[in-house]
């Protein structure tokens, strides 16, 4: 006989974890299969380690900049293997902090790779032999580096993300393919740390997505530290060597690139596969996402999907809203869906980039008749005294009601910062209630409220 819970969940990262504790938190018997140990993606081979090498990045700038407040540190050299080290610290720190927050709230974890074995039954098979079944069942399995055909990945010379987050040595010349979110985190990385980096993007511009503005501001960054950017480009191919040669075409022009290494950042494909979902009534859509609807619900009653699986933006924080909703349906209470188009954005690239809401251009297609402000770190004192005053904070209003549709940032503590420009995004706010405020005066912070005010009409500073 099966084991039975309210809620089995299948896969441990953000959308499971999450769905564990406050499933657990809302007093449902949860039981929590996953593979390897809980944290998936983010916790192991995603947004930690990935900002615990980019801090490293972020120490060997600060101390090459010490000269200038009058701190000679002399010429700092990075250790790869200390910096590994200490990721896995932070790692390891953090996965049992959240084991025991599982355990404290009773959460059974079942260690071993879940398939479902009938989905109406809610019925999943572990692969220790266990079988579980829940009053609901809810799929977070989540998704892998997704490569392009020819480039598959060899883990030594030819890249996924999960490869350049345990790399020991700096390849003196790396390819990017894919200037998204993980090709600039990546690439600013290992700039940083002295590899000559080009980033080869299909598109016009790398960032896609993200406000051109904004995007420029990191643009010229890289510009500035010698990283390469090469955009409308299409790889072909590559061949191996003592180098490797990578091919690309940009219109007739042919270009060949040598290179040490290739990272291949072209975005992740969901983990839907072999986990017992063909014929199961479970809708998987072309690129292989699993079809929810506002609440999480699959199109089998009872069966939920959260987190990367499902074809909404793949952000750890967006897996644990995601989460709530399910949970909160599952225990009969009405959920508020989540406002997609609002969800903050953060990436941690230098500088960093982060945002909330419509990009101006959006807000134009969606109809309304806007207004922008932008203001740039040079013109505030906190900026100046720390030396970082590369970017810019963007609003983006509707002229007629004021109500703030977008905030776009980059540069220091973008990633910080937006939790402002959510929080007057996502209430609706107008420029005059932000304008209102009062930023605390030295802070980044105050750059929004300037932005704010210049939308009233009336600036301070700006
Ligand atoms: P992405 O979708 O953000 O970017 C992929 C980039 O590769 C795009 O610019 C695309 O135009 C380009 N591309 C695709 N095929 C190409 C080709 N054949 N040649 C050249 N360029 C090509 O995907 P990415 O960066 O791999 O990240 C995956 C997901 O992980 C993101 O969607 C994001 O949700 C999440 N993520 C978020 C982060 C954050 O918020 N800090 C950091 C890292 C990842």
């Amino acid at each position: 006989m099966p084991e039975h819970f309210d809620v089995a969940v299948l896969g441990g990262g953000p959308g499971g974890y999450a769905a564990a504790l406050y499933g657990a938190a809302a007093g449902l018997n949860i039981a929590l299969v996953e593979e390897a140990r809980v944290g998936g993606t983010c916790l192991h081979r995603g947004c930690i380690p990935a900002k615990e090498l980019l801090q490293t990045a972020e120490v060997l700038r600060t101390v090459r900049g010490a000269k200038e407040f009058g701190v000679d540190a002399g010429q700092p050299t990075v250790d790869l293997a200390t910096s590994l080290a200490r990721k896995q610290t932070v790692v390891d720190r953090l996965t049992k902090g959240l084991e025991s927050l599982l355990k404290g709230r009773k959460v059974t974890v079942v260690p071993g790779t879940g398939t479902v074995v009938d989905a109406a039954a809610h019925h999943v098979r572990v692969s220790d032999g266990t079988e579980l079944t829940g009053d609901a069942l809810i799929l977070a399995t989540g998704s892998a580096p997704r490569s392009i055909p020819g480039f598959d990945f060899d883990g030594e010379r030819v890249l996924s993300s999960d490869h350049v987050l345990e790399m020991a040595q700096v390849p003196g010349r790396t390819a990017i393919i894919g200037g998204g979110a993980i090709g600039c985190e990546f690439a600013s990385y290992l700039a940083d740390v002295g590899s000559e980096v080009t980033v080869l993007e299909a598109l016009p511009s790398i960032l896609p997505g993200v406000d051109p503005q904004v995007a420029e501001v990191v643009a010229r960054s890289f510009k500035k530290r010698r990283i390469t950017v090469e955009t409308g480009i299409t790889i072909t191919g590559y061949d191996r060597g003592d180098a490797l040669t990578v091919h690309a075409q940009r219109g007739e022009e042919t270009r060949d690139l040598e290179v040490d290494a290739i990272v291949v950042s072209v975005g992740r494909r969901p983990r839907s596969e072999n986990i017992g979902l063909e014929g199961s009534g479970v809708e998987v859509n072309d690129r292989g996402f699993v079809v929810v609807d506002d609440h999480m619900r699959t199109a089998v009653p009872g069966v939920y999907a959260v987190g990367d699986l499902v074809p909404t933006p793949a952000l750890a924080h967006v897996g644990f809203a995601e989460a709530i909703v399910a949970i909160t349906t599952i225990v009969g209470e009405a959920a508020v869906p989540i406002d997609y188009d609002r969800v903050p954005w953060g990436i941690y690239c230098h500088p960093e980039v982060a945002f909330s809401g419509l990009t101006e251009q959006a807000a134009i297609d969606r109809g309304y008749d806007v207004e922008t402000s932008v203001h740039r770190f040079m013109g505030n004192s906190r900026a100046i005294l720390i030396g970082e005053t590369d970017g810019m904070v963007k609003i983006v209003a509707d002229r007629g009601s004021g109500v703030i549709l977008g905030v776009h940032i980059a540069g220091p503590w973008a990633t910080e910062l937006i939790g402002e420009g959510y929080l007057a995004v996502n209430w609706e706010a107008t420029a005059s209630d932000l304008g209102a405020l009062i930023h605390p005066h030295p802070t980044l912070g105050e750059l929004f409220g300037e932005s704010a005010l210049a939308l009233t009409g009336r600036s301070l500073h700006g």
